[in-house]
């Protein structure tokens, strides 16, 4: 049953300043600032996270929107990219010719009227960040990240990863030519995401250990080292991911949807769309506040916890579980910037089982969409919020713009599982099933059918699809 949330007061939500005098980091906190070019991860006076601050942006809004639109046309490698073409907002650079690409970002926006039904609402599309060229939101943040190591001359980056940000990490090292090296839980990343690092080149590293236990790890091994963190605690991945809304806005013609839902792991994606809106809406380019939604997995579901026990002031650390391995994340990093950002767009923080997550990723395929586990959770948490009367409850007729964070080919195993009627609770990987756990309903199974091989069997099986 939900609860009434005891959020922050909104008055310490509006007083976030997005700008700064000059370029800088900036303490969330007690808003200290260092040098542009620091290695700093956190505060060193409170040991809060840090913001990538700028002077206010001096441009008409209306040219700026026509130029980004324009440099689409561009052959200029950086105007190519869903990330750079924006560069207005991201001026941490001091030359275009730092600036890495790939290219990336210029993701689709998809209309998924099954979806829509299924949440029974009227007006839902899809951003699908799985349309990156490592398949996942992470290259959007990456290519910032990266560009920012080569800017200090750092010679190796390194991540904690679920999975996608190793991915990421990875190849886009490779591009720049610096040494990756990742840290994995061992047997809690799917194969295809394993399999990216390795063949990008990545020192890869199974933890005999958990996420959060990697990510502690790496920041007191870091320094020593000299190797540059590109988990999203860095604040210049973030910086690369605002341009997921900046891209969405333009796509719906600046006129900002209602709600937006997106999955939370480690809290950092969440984070960037509210840093990029409140940098929007300050300078006059925000139609509205999209409702900033964040979903968790019910089992790795610390910020919905916190929003929902009583304690918006302390994050609880959970012990993470959810087949949805990319959100397998027990104490995310950037809540304080999540719930910043929820607390400013009068958002919400909303969690979902196993059983609604499987369904809704079926779902989401039958579409002809797809995404992995982690992303479905925005599905399921439509549906439940328009089916439930809590206090942010999802109207049937708000326009909904849910974030599918990364590609259905990332995690194949858990699709086949489904439509075969193997899906379990608890799996550590594709091949080792530890313990089978509680098995979950495959609710909109479209199991594969053997055939003989003849003409007359493969005729009856087709006719009775058709029928
Ligand atoms: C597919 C996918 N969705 C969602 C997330 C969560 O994003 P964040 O950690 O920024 O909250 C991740 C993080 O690894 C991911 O890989
Ligand atoms: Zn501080």
């Amino acid at each position: 049953m939900e609860t009434m949330a005891t959020q922050p007061s909104q008055d310490a939500a509006e007083a976030w300043q997005p700008w700064h005098d000059e370029r800088a980091l900036r303490c969330i906190n007690c808003q200290r600032t260092f040098s542009l070019r620091a290695i700093l991860y956190h505060c060193p006076d409170c040991g809060d996270l840090l913001d990538v601050v700028y002077p206010r942006p001096q441009f008409d809004p209306e040219a700026v929107r026509k130029r980004w639109w324009r440099r689409r046309a561009s052959k200029k490698h950086i105007d190519q990219s869903g990330v750079w073409r924006f560069r207005e907002l991201l001026p941490f650079y001091d030359d275009e010719h730092q600036l890495v690409t790939y290219p990336e970002g210029n993701t689709p926006l998809l209309d998924a009227a099954r979806s829509a039904r299924y949440a029974g609402v009227r007006h839902l599309r899809f951003k699908h960040l799985g349309f990156n060229p490592t398949g996942s939101f992470k290259d959007y943040g990456m290519v910032a990240g990266v560009t920012q190591a080569r800017i200090l001359g750092m010679r190796a980056v390194a991540c904690a990863s679920t999975g996608n940000t190793s991915a990421s990490m990875a190849a886009y090292a490779a591009r720049a030519g610096l040494s990756a090296i990742v840290l994995v839980p061992e047997g809690g990343v799917s194969f295809a995401k394993l399999s990216q690092s390795l063949d990008y080149g990545a020192l890869t590293l199974q933890i005999r250990g958990d996420f959060d236990a990697a990510q502690t790890l790496l920041q007191e091994i870091a320094p020593d080292l000299g190797i540059y963190i590109l988990n999203s605690i860095n604040p210049f991945r973030l910086e690369g991911q605002k341009s997921v809304m900046l891209e969405l806005l333009e796509q719906c013609d600046w006129k900002a949807p209602d709600r937006i839902v997106v999955p939370g792991g480690n809290l950092g994606n969440s984070s960037s769309y509210g840093k990029a809106l409140r940098e929007l809406d300050d300078l006059g380019m925000l139609s509205k506040r999209p409702r900033i939604t964040i979903v968790q997995a019910g089992g790795a579901a610390p910020l919905y916890d916190a929003f929902t026990q009583g304690h918006p002031d302390r994050l609880v650390r959970v012990h993470a579980r959810t087949l949805a391995t990319a959100i397998k994340i027990g104490a995310p990093v950037s809540w304080k910037k999540a719930r910043r950002a929820v607390n400013w767009s009068d958002g919400w923080v909303t969690s979902v089982g196993e059983q609604d997550i499987a369904d809704a990723k079926a779902i989401i395929g039958s579409d002809g969409i797809g995404c992995e586990p982690a992303s479905a959770t925005t599905l399921a948490a439509i549906r439940r919020l328009a089916r439930e009367g809590t206090d942010k409850r999802v109207d049937p007729d708000e326009d909904i713009v849910a974030i599918l964070t990364g590609n259905i080919l990332k995690d194949a195993d858990y699709t086949l599982r489904y439509h075969s009627r193997e899906l379990y609770e608890e799996f550590t990987t594709e091949s080792t099933v530890v313990n089978k756990g509680k098995k979950l309903e495959s609710n909109y199974a479209n199991p594969p059918v053997v055939v003989d091989a003849t003409a007359e069997a493969l005729t009856a099986a087709i006719r009775s699809r058709l029928a």
